[in-house]
């Protein structure tokens, strides 16, 4: 998974985007139609957005939905691994963590 996006424009295929906005953590975010919500993060430049029981960072790390890694609450419903749902305009998506309070911080 490419962390950068390929603007519409420099693509060699000649391909449209549609652009779609999303909040994390109430920040609006921008992506293309078509992006999952991590390749929005990613391109967004987020390598990490979640925190492991010791605090660690957590991210994509396989990318196609085995890991667990890259949960993330979108609309109110959590642990969707955002490497698998597509992003939709307007989602919210809220980060999440399973560090405890002074553990690893
Ligand atoms: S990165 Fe492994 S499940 Fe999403």
């Amino acid at each position: 998974m490419s962390p950068r996006l390929v603007r519409a424009e420099d693509d060699a295929v000649g391909r449209g985007d549609t652009p779609l906005r999303v909040t994390v953590d109430g920040r609006p975010v921008d992506g293309v139609e078509g992006q999952t919500i991590a390749g929005v993060l990613l391109a967004a430049g987020r390598r990490s957005w979640r925190e492991g029981p010791s605090g660690t960072p957590r991210g994509v790390f396989c990318g196609i939905g085995v890991c667990f890694d890259c949960l993330v609450t979108v609309n109110g419903r959590r642990d969707v691994r955002a490497c698998r749902r597509r992003a939709r305009d307007g989602d919210e998506i809220t980060t999440q963590t399973r560090a405890e309070p002074g553990e690893g911080r």
